[in-house]
């Protein structure tokens, strides 16, 4: 199993926070944000990483992680010219992800939970994991009929679905990358993740776990705040 950390972007919604950096930079407590999401794939025994990143701040992420070696894992990087959306890591990693599977996180969500089992049990098809939320229209959500099976998915639905957005982790089998390619952009112009989801759900296999600890999408002002408060909280016990 390959894996990615999407961390592009623009950061709108933090600004001004990231005129000048990344947001996945910034720092959630005690250290940059991106060391969440890669210790939940060195936590989970994925090894060998890719990073995607911006041209404007390719070099502060060099800097910081380096080629890996600190770290225990093998970290290569890839610029994303402009943010064209989630599903584009996919043709980005073509080439990193070779005829692996790949385990995608992004690099502002912040997870408690453990995946390693999911990870090493993985065969084939795609699985990704929900949480309940207040605020669903931020995010992709699910439905689940009364087995607790996924039966519709939409991105930022305008009319109430269900409470359970899906989170940004997200394991492809091989077939992810051909995928996207025929993804085309939205009309918010990006090619939406929320597709590729779809394409494994019609066919019978897409599998959505729930998140059983705490998952924070840190990409607002609240949200990084609350970040910080709940890293400083496990760290200081
Ligand atoms: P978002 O939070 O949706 O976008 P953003 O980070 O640009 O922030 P804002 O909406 O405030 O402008 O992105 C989710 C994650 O995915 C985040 O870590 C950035 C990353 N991302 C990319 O790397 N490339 C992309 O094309 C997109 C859309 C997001």
């Amino acid at each position: 199993m390959k894996g990615i950390i999407l961390s592009g972007g623009t950061g709108t919604r933090l600004y001004p926070l990231t005129k000048v950096t990344s947001k996945q930079l910034l720092p959630v407590y005690n250290r940059p944000m991106i060391m969440y999401p890669l210790d939940t794939l060195l936590k989970a025994g994925i090894n060998e990483i890719l990073i995607i990143v911006s041209p404007e701040h390719a070099e502060d992420y060099g800097k910081l992680l380096g080629d890996g070696g600190e770290f225990g894992c093998r970290i290569v990087y890839k610029v994303q010219d402009k943010p064209e959306g989630l599903a584009q890591a996919f043709i980005l990693g073509q080439e990193f992800i070779g005829n692996d599977s790949v385990c995608m996180i992004l690099g502002d969500n912040i997870f408690e939970d453990d995946f390693s089992g999911v990870i090493k049990n993985f065969k084939s098809g795609g699985q990704v994991f929900a949480k309940a939320v207040t605020d669903p229209e931020r995010f992709g959500v699910v439905k689940f009929n009364d087995k607790m099976q996924a039966v519709k998915i939409e991105e930022k639905p305008k009319e109430f679905l269900s409470n359970f957005a899906i989170t940004g982790l997200y394991i492809y089998d091989n077939r992810v990358a051909e995928v996207a390619k025929q993804v085309k952009p939205s009309a918010r112009g990006e090619l939406e993740i929320t597709e590729l989801h779809n394409w494994y759900l019609t066919r019978g296999e897409l599998k959505v776990d729930l998140v059983k600890g705490e998952w924070v999408d840190a990409g607002t002002f609240e949200s990084l705040f609350h970040a910080g408060e709940l890293m400083r909280r496990k760290a200081t016990g």
